[in-house]
């Protein structure tokens, strides 16, 4: 899968700032808002699997931006520790930042349709001039989603300013 097992090297941000002029503070956050009923289980992988966390229900977790030359950030959400392990019943949240950041979703190995069936998906910058990206958590056809590893048309990208959050079971009327 896209950026899961890359072996990543991580650029110091002191040097990132050097080349893109852009100060530190200004860098925005990648975020995942568990707004279901239940607790879901979150890994962070870069060059290596970070541990597994636990988030709350109505629990928001936050990173800002981390940069690496030659890969990105999967953050792996699932209803369990052993779905994360096995990979499998699990959306997946994917960021790259270079002058930008492209971010996506996956929902390749996600036969459980976790987090439950008829649930948004909403992944929403912060900069309103870029895209939102909305699927039902079971629904195949949807656009804004990987199924296959070449569904490229479900990246987009906004600035480094911009921060984005994840919301899972998003009620439909605040996508
Ligand atoms: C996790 O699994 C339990 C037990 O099947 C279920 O009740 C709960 O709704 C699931 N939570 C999510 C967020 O999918
Ligand atoms: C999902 O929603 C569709 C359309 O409202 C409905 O027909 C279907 O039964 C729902 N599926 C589940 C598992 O709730
Ligand atoms: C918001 O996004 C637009 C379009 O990508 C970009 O031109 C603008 O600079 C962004 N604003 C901020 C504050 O990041």
């Amino acid at each position: 899968m896209r950026n899961s097992h890359a072996v990543l090297c991580i650029a110091s941000l002191v040097s990132f700032q050097g080349t893109f002029a852009h100060p530190l503070s200004s860098i925005g956050n990648m975020g995942i808002l568990n707004n279901c009923e239940t607790a879901v289980y979150l890994m962070v992988t870069r060059e290596w699997d970070f541990p597994v966390r636990i988030l709350d229900p109505g629990e928001l977790y936050q990173e800002r931006y981390q940069f690496s030359t030659q890969g990105g950030t999967s953050m792996k959400l699932a209803n369990s520790t052993d779905d994360l392990q096995n990979g499998k019943n699990q959306v997946q949240l994917e960021y790259t930042c270079t002058d930008r950041c492209y971010v996506d979703m996956s929902l390749i190995n996600n036969d459980a349709k976790f987090p439950g069936h008829n649930t948004t998906l909403s992944l929403r910058p912060s900069n309103s001039s870029c895209d939102t990206l909305t699927c039902i958590a079971g629904d195949t056809t949807c656009r804004d989603a990987y199924f296959i590893p070449t569904d490229d048309h479900a990246v987009r990208a906004c600035s480094l300013e911009a921060s984005w959050i994840l919301t899972l079971c998003a009620k439909p009327l605040t996508r």
